[in-house]
């Protein structure tokens, strides 16, 4: 890695928290506000003790891309998952995949889905802002806040995105480096990070914010764009002009996610990112390559796609050391290059697709 200034300086809404130790979340809600336990709660509590296990139950409001590989994996390990989603069509395709999913669309809320989160011990949030709205989610805050106070919350992460970090003129920025996001979408990232941030220290709890790069893997990346032959959005095409995009494999997402889990000291903001910020432009090239290469003559050039333009926009290298070395992360992909060519390995022939 190319050694490049870093730019650090504290973060203004994390510095009383930064690396403090996780202790108030090993003290469940319940045992420190006795009094707020809820009927619900005190069923969920009376199945934990039949069961005599603690209970692992992950909540995940907005079970997109990321969290359905998460929960998936959770799952696997005998988690009690649900998650919600905004439609009916696609409450029936999550179901289809074996997940229990409620219908709860931030802008409309049932509020019956807030009123269950009380039987959570986890909750993964992944829904993103929205334009004149902000963080749909927290509008309720203070309902979320009541219930999630009757309950046994033991865990909060909030996906948030390098985004929030604006612009570094291309140089190498860490967690502590004060972000200045100038574009609306990076600002109300930040600000989403914020009232998450605040609403876990509310519940006595040390919440995560994952600041995600560019996210990728099975059925949705460069190699899946070639074969589809989609053209690029304008605001793909804005971001294809860095010299600079964060990337990370949503295999190591899950990895981050699960160490923060059992992670006993920690801080609560994370970049979660690959170590090969690379321009898109070169991620398509090598793409195209695989795809070339395994079937040949199937995807002619797709200059739309791996056109180099004059950069624009914001310019960062995002760290992820403290990820690495907190939660002990071991990146399975640390370039785009083996995670495209791990995705192409496992991808059917695509006249199937
Ligand atoms: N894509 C990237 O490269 C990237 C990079 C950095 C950070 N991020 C952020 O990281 C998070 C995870 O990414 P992802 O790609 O896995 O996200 P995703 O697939 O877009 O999933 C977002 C989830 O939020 C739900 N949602 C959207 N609007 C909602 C609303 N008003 N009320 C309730 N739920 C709502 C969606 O429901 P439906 O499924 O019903 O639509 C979906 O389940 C997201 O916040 C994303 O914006 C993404």
């Amino acid at each position: 890695m190319e050694t490049q200034t870093i730019l650090t300086a504290k973060h203004p809404a994390t510095w009383a928290f930064s690396r403090r130790l996780n202790q108030a979340s090993q003290l469940p809600i319940s045992q420190k506000f006795p009094s707020l336990i809820s009927k619900t709660c005190i069923k969920c509590k009376r199945d934990e003790i039949r069961s005599n296990v603690p209970s692992k139950k992950m909540f995940i409001l907005g079970l997109g891309y990321v969290s359905q590989f998460f929960a998936q994996e959770l799952k696997n390990q005998g988690w009690d998952i649900s998650g919600t989603c905004t439609s009916i069509t696609k409450k029936k395709e999550l179901e289809e995949k074996g997940f229990d999913t409620h219908v709860f669309d931030a802008c409309h809320p049932e509020w019956k889905i807030l009123d269950i989160l009380s039987c959570y011990t986890h909750l993964l949030v992944s829904v993103p802002p929205i334009e004149n709205v902000g963080d749909p989610v927290l509008q309720h805050q203070d309902h979320l806040r009541s219930r999630l106070l009757r309950g046994n919350l033991q865990w909060l992460c909030y996906l948030s995105s390098t985004s929030v970090y604006g612009d570094s003129k291309g140089a190498w920025v860490d967690e502590d480096f004060s972000p200045q996001p100038s574009k609306n979408v990076g600002k109300m990232r930040l600000s989403a990070e914020e009232g998450w941030l605040k609403l876990g220290h509310d519940l006595g709890i040390s919440p995560y914010v994952f600041r995600l790069g560019g996210i990728y893997g099975p059925g949705r990346s460069a190699i899946d764009t070639l074969l589809k032959k989609r053209h690029l959005s304008d605001s793909q095409k804005r971001r294809g002009s860095r010299n600079f995009t964060s990337r990370v494999h949503v295999a190591d997402i899950c990895q981050a996610l699960k160490a923060s889990i059992s992670a006993d000291l920690h801080s609560e903001i994370y970049n979660v990112v690959d170590d090969d910020p690379a321009p898109r432009a070169e991620v398509f090239e090598f793409a195209q390559q695989l795809v070339n290469k395994r079937w040949p003559g199937l995807v002619t050039t797709n200059k739309s796609s791996i056109e180099r333009t004059d950069p624009i926009g914001e310019e960062k290298r995002v760290l992820n050391a403290r990820m690495k070395n907190e939660l002990g992360v071991k990146l399975v992909h640390p370039s785009y290059r083996s995670g495209l060519q791990s995705i192409i390995h496992h991808m059917p022939d695509p006249v199937s697709l």
